[in-house]
């Protein structure tokens, strides 16, 4: 069942009920202001960092669902409803909701009265800009009153949503004109302050929420909405809200825009206010609402954003026989790829913006699906990531962007964490030939003192895997790796420890984590991972350093041949006792996903690589994905840690984890099995779950963490119960991996350090398919054809007329456009 459709030519989505299976959100800004919207109009905005600067407060896991966001309320002649439905929730007469590139649009209908909100966050600018345009299409002229409202958060939103003894005391406003200004803190401490304005005058306001809603009364059912008033309340103290108060007589067929502005300002201490010390100075401000104050001005913003998109979706094209694939590649997966990259994993309906920082293998990771939109930005974030690695290799797990210092609340040893860097300074460098990146001086622990190159950095980060290996020269597990939920050193009976920092006193001796658990999916990575860094190397002429790089990779293949690979697919992992986690030996969770798609695409083994593709789909394979582990584990093994306190069939515990499915896809179409990739693709891909959004229940066009697995319900007896039911939306290094799953292994785009290399595997039964792609200044117009209807292989290549060996369109400097045919065969 679908809940509504996709609009390619417009690029949205559209949504033609309130009553979604779940709150279907979009994010509005890409640069330092952000707002979360969902399709009712909830959610909250907030300016870089989603914990310390929030905007406008948010109620998780509230009931009903998703209360709180900007609305307007309408009362015509004592009915009572907002555009969004939500949260009057007046059954309107129509209803739409258009999430598009950084924008939404939502229109509602009621008693010839229509209502049509698009909400944006113009480029360069700290404010989310709201035009409501009101229609009379009754046939005969109307008077109703119109109200605004917003809820302003105290800032911190840690402290807003527990400290409450100091709390209801500080909040602040000041009203000027049409512009309610919140400045809590101002005085004092806070160099900032925001405003909510519309370009008309106004019949009256609000900012004193008990005074607007009523201390006994909800979203739902405001007093003042109720009365048909407004109390012009000046908040002092307890919650400060801002609502705009306007009657309104439209003739009929009349219509009336008004432009809201939800804006932040940042001001000079010495400049913060008027001559009497006390009032804002409202200079920069009045600057921002002069810039969207009219119509005119809005589309302009509105114009100016579309060409952004425009530009960055124009950098790679695809034109395959799947509409499916087309929307994703062209739209939504390279959409969803900006909002994990500015994002990581901070605010959204499954993350509260108070939790984690920026992660250090996730950001790594997001830049794999974001580094072609825009690399300097990806450039700029490597830098940052790379200023809080220690000296010897190791990262700290997370750090702050606010401050982009290292969290050392979390620390590190996080086994995986150096390798994800190589990967991502590497596919910077392939995506822009910008080897200059390796000469940058990056502090390490953000001391500038102990700045080296990032060469320096990609080589302590290969060595820190080599240099922490285990009895069977596999990587130790440390406190976990890619999996953050198998914790082999942790054994924690106590409720409230962190599985991923708590430091079991059987290890402090040992530095904090067992000598002996060692991680197959790390070995893997680094197979995987390594070549890169070879490549690096030779490029740069370092022939022996390049030498005894592969030799480390070299034995590490030869490891993990030997002690870890089961006979039908490689093992996960050895435990604290040295025993076998992921083998046909153990009771539960005999076969792991982790490692086993690292260790195809790493050629370690032929006839390996034939044996654990057919052991992935007949043991994870199922029609919503592929799941984590099987069987999944049925009860808590103290030496395993979080994973099995999941419920089987949940997040890590054979939920169906789509991140690492995308490894398999990659793998899958690496070795040539390109039906069989494009199966897994297209068992996960949003837009491919549409049609059953009634059981995946989050949104159609975006990638969730999580699906429920095949053991989903199987804790309650009732096993398939919530199979296939998608969680965690939108942040999720699923995003960036499936954008390199699809365009990089499947279609086979794949920018290399010598040129584009164009190697897909395709489903068998395409004729081929065409793309565009801009790449280190040319555009490059691909043309792939599949005559003899095979999956991969390329058996001819012309690049501008001229044939060319292998698959490697070598770059030539200053071609503004190259032409490439390629026949598989
Ligand atoms: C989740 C993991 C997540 C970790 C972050 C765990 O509870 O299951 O998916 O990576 O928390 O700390
Ligand atoms: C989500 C975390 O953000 C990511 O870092 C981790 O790899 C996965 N969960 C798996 O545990």
């Amino acid at each position: 069942m679908k809940f509504g459709h996709f609009d390619d030519a417009k690029r949205e989505y559209v949504i033609d009920t309130p009553r979604t299976p779940y709150p279907w959100i979009n994010y509005l800004g890409t640069q330092g202001f952000f707002s979360l919207i969902s399709n009712t109009a909830g959610g909250y905005s907030f300016y870089k960092d989603a914990r310390l600067r929030r905007i406008t407060r948010y109620r998780y896991n509230n009931v009903p669902i998703d209360m709180g966001g900007r609305y307007f309320y309408i009362n015509d002649n004592g009915t009572i409803w907002n555009p969004g439905w939500s949260p009057v929730k007046t059954e309107l007469d129509s209803y739409e909701c258009r999430h598009g590139m950084g924008y939404t649009v939502i229109t509602g209908k009621k008693n010839g009265l229509k209502a049509e909100v698009t909400f944006f966050v113009p480029q360069d600018y700290d404010g989310e800009v709201q035009q409501v345009v009101l229609t009379n299409e009754s046939g005969s002229d109307k008077t109703f009153k119109f109200w605004s409202f917003a809820e302003w958060c105290l800032w911190d939103a840690q402290d807003d949503c527990t400290n409450f003894q100091r709390n209801f005391s500080t909040g602040r406003v000041e009203i000027k004109g049409s512009t309610i200004y919140h400045k809590t803190e101002y005085r004092d401490r806070r160099n900032h302050f925001a405003f909510y304005t519309v370009n008309d005058t106004i019949d009256g306001y609000d900012t004193d929420r008990d005074t607007f809603i009523g201390l006994y009364n909800g979203f739902n059912n405001p007093q003042q909405v109720l009365d048909g008033k407004c109390g012009n309340s000046l908040a002092d103290g307890w919650s400060p809200i801002a609502s705009h108060y306007k009657e309104i007589t439209l003739k009929a067929g009349e219509s009336k825009t008004l432009v809201f502005i939800l804006g932040y300002v940042e001001m000079p201490v010495d400049k913060k206010f008027e001559a009497d010390g006390k009032t804002i100075n409202k200079e920069k401000a009045l600057a921002m609402m002069e810039k969207y104050n009219t119509p005119e001005k809005f589309a302009a913003g509105m114009a100016e954003l579309r060409a952004y998109w425009d530009k960055l979706l124009g950098i790679l094209n695809v034109n395959t026989p799947e509409d499916k694939v087309n929307r994703m590649v062209n739209i939504w997966n390279q959409y969803q790829c900006m909002v994990t990259f500015n994002l990581s994993r901070s605010a959204s309906y499954f993350e509260s913006g108070i939790g984690r920082g920026m992660g250090f293998r996730d950001s790594n990771q997001d830049i794999l699906g974001f580094v072609h939109q825009i690399p300097d930005r990806a450039r700029e974030r490597l830098i940052d990531i790379a200023s809080t690695q220690l000296p010897d290799g190791g990262c700290y797990h997370q750090y702050q962007p606010l401050t982009k210092k290292g969290n050392a609340d979390i620390g590190g040893d996080f086994s995986d964490d150096p390798l994800w860097m190589i990967l991502s300074v590497s596919a910077y460098i392939k995506e822009t030939g910008d080897w200059s990146i390796l000469d940058a001086k990056v502090p390490y622990d953000n001391d500038e003192s102990k700045a080296k190159s990032m060469l320096d950095h990609l080589t302590v980060s290969f060595y820190h895997i080599v240099n922490n290996l285990g009895p069977h020269g596999l990587p130790l597990a440390m406190r976990a790796d890619w999996n953050d939920c198998i914790n082999l050193s942790c054994f924690s009976d106590t409720p409230g420890e962190s599985f991923q920092t708590y430091t079991n006193p059987k290890f402090k001796a040992e530095g904090g984590y067992s000598k002996v658990a060692e991680s197959v999916f790390v070995a893997a990575l680094f197979t995987y991972v390594g070549p890169n860094f070879v490549g690096i190397l030779n490029h740069l002429g370092m022939k022996d350093e390049a030498a005894k790089a592969q030799a480390e990779i070299d034995k590490m293949k030869k490891a993990m041949m030997d002690s870890a690979w089961d006979g039908n697919w490689f093992m996960r992992a050895y435990d604290a006792y040295g025993k076998k986690m992921g083998s046909h030996e153990c009771e539960e969770g005999q076969i792991f996903i982790e490692p086993q798609g690292f260790a195809i695409m790493s050629d370690i083994d032929k006839d390996a690589t034939k044996k654990t593709l057919a052991a992935i789909d007949e043991r994870l394979n199922t029609k919503h994905g592929l799941v984590l582990n099987n069987p999944a584990f049925s009860k808590y093994y103290v030496e395993y840690g979080e994973i099995s306190t999941y419920p089987g069939g949940y997040k890590e515990n054979a939920g169906i984890f789509t991140h690492n499915n995308a490894w398999i896809i990659c793998a899958a179409a690496y070795a040539g099995e390109g039906n069989q990739a494009f199966k897994y693709y297209s068992e996960i891909a949003p837009a491919f779950t549409e049609e059953t959004s009634d059981i995946h229940k989050t949104e159609p066009y975006v990638y969730g963490q999580m699906i429920g697995g095949k053991d989903a319900g199987s804790d309650i007896g009732q096993t398939g119960k919530n199979f296939g039911q998608g969680k965690n939306s939108w942040l999720t290094g699923t995003a960036a991996w499936n954008m390199v799953a699809i365009s990089q292994y499947i279609l086979g785009i794949q920018p290399d350090f010598d040129g584009l290399k164009v190697d897909p595997s395709i489903p068998s039964s395409w004729d081929g398919f065409t793309a565009t792609r801009l790449f280190r200044g040319a555009k490059y117009n691909i043309t792939i054809k599949n005559p003899s209807h095979v999956c991969k292989g390329v058996k001819s290549m012309i690049v501008d007329g001229a044939a060319v060996e292998g698959c490697v369109v070598p770059y030539v400097e200053g071609k503004k456009e190259v032409n490439v045919e390629i026949t598989l065969g």
